[in-house]
């Protein structure tokens, strides 16, 4: 088992790179099951969520390759849509596969995906959306038993939640559906954007996306393409987040700044200074942060659930009170117990945390519980006193690229061991 080992109180400064989303590289690689031939996507982040999803391409008989930074998917081998529970269980997003295997073979077994537990995960939306283009789906044992007859159809779906994983099945499931399928109270988010502007490149008629309803014209085939997935916004907060902890400075390079426009003004609030030029983010907290408004997550383009925790591991060290809502998920918290570890001090009550920030954070054995909580603990340790150790850092490698080579290269001393 590895841990990482901070010593924290290190202030970070310099340039730091932010790798590819994986929130995008995961549906796009699903969508990759859709399409012809080969499809090139670039800047794909080196992640274990992002092996699982080739191992997932791989147990469908396409070939996946990566090449540096780069994942060839061919298809042309494809002959299964069974996918194997084990694969199934490594993460929540194996579920946008169903859309495309459907919308591929026709057919598809597969069992209830596992994923970080944030709070009960129900997939009901993707399959009840799933159902009315056509799609018989039978559930037993915890399998689903997936036929879609003479084809899939083109659909009315209005959505009770804009939810991110059953925006994405429709799209893959729509986009060689016959006729046309139209999704209202869609999620708005960039990963949204980004399957949308790879399908449209592979030949699919997919518009409205980044807006509340989205219609996808079917078409008959798709065809691999090249594409450069989108930077991560998350791990970008996180960097923020990091620059805000330790009253660093940093330059992000590779960013999207109209990607976290719900984000930035939460530093601004802290006193940090900040100035978006081309790709990049620049951020001053030198001279320590203070307290902010109430944030509520929200979906896109409200402030993200997935910063929720990073942002609060920098606020337990501002000067005042800070307060976060958290609407998305009911058991996104799990952090908060090891943040007090270290010293802070913070109480949650249903959906509330209230944090009173401490001059201090002192370094302590601490547990990653779920990738952005465990993120979290990462961006605490860096800006406490003393040695800080972290297990089950599986988790924080499922969104972070060499979370310890990122943060040493700015100044962090920040070690993983086993
Ligand atoms: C995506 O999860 C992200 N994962 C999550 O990121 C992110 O936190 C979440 O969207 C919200 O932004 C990926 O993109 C791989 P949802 P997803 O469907 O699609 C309820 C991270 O840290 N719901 O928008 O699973 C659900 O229970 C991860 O990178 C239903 O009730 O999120 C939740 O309360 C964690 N029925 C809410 O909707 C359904 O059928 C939002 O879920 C589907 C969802």
């Amino acid at each position: 088992m590895q841990r990482l080992v901070i010593e924290g109180e290190k202030r970070l400064v310099g340039e730091i790179e932010v790798h590819g989303a994986k929130n995008s590289a995961l549906p796009l690689l699903a969508a990759c099951v859709l399409s012809r031939g080969e499809s090139c996507l670039h800047n794909c982040p080196k992640l274990t969520d992002v092996y699982a999803a080739c191992r997932i391409l791989s147990c469908l008989g396409c070939k996946c390759e990566r090449q540096g930074d780069t994942v060839v998917v061919n298809t042309d081998g494809l002959d299964n849509f069974n996918v194997p529970d084990e694969l199934m269980r490594e993460m929540r997003s194996s579920i946008v596969f169903l859309g495309a295997i459907l919308g591929r073979v026709g057919k598809c077994r597969l069992s209830f995906p596992g994923g970080c537990e944030l709070g009960p995960r129900p997939i009901d939306m993707h399959i009840s959306a799933l159902k009315q283009m056509g799609a018989a789906i039978k559930e037993e044992h915890g399998t689903l038993e997936c036929d879609v007859g003479n084809g899939l159809k083109g659909a009315k779906i209005v959505l009770s939640f804009p939810s991110v994983g059953a925006t994405e099945n429709i799209i893959l499931a729509a986009v060689t559906a016959k006729g046309k399928t139209v999704i209202h109270n869609a999620a708005r988010e960039p990963e949204i954007c980004d399957l949308a502007r790879f399908l449209n490149k592979c030949g699919a008629k997919i518009d409205g996306f980044g807006e509340d309803t989205i219609s996808v014209q079917g078409v008959e085939k798709l065809y691999g393409c090249e594409y450069d997935v989108m930077p991560d916004r998350i791990v970008a907060a996180t960097y923020l987040s990091a620059a805000a902890s330790t009253c660093g400075e940093l330059t992000l390079l590779h960013t999207r700044t109209e990607d976290i426009e719900s984000v930035l003004p939460v530093f601004e609030q802290m006193g940090c200074s900040l100035y978006t030029y081309e790709n990049k983010i620049y951020i001053n907290a030198r001279r320590g942060i203070k307290a902010v408004k109430t944030i509520r997550t929200m979906p896109f383009p409200g402030f993200p659930t997935d910063a929720q925790a990073v942002v609060m591991a920098a606020l337990a060290k501002a000067r005042g009170t800070s307060v976060m809502i958290e609407n998305i998920f009911s058991n996104r918290f799990r952090h908060v117990d090891e943040l007090v570890r270290m010293g802070a001090d913070i109480k949650t009550e249903g959906k509330v945390a209230i944090i009173d920030g401490v001059k201090r954070l002192s370094g302590a054995k601490v547990r990653a519980s779920d990738l952005r909580g465990g993120a979290a603990l990462v961006v605490a340790a860096l800006g406490a006193e003393g040695v800080t150790q972290i297990s089950d850092i599986k988790y924080i490698d499922r969104g972070y690229e060499a979370i310890e080579q990122a943060f040493s290269s700015v100044g962090g001393t920040i070690k993983r061991v086993q």
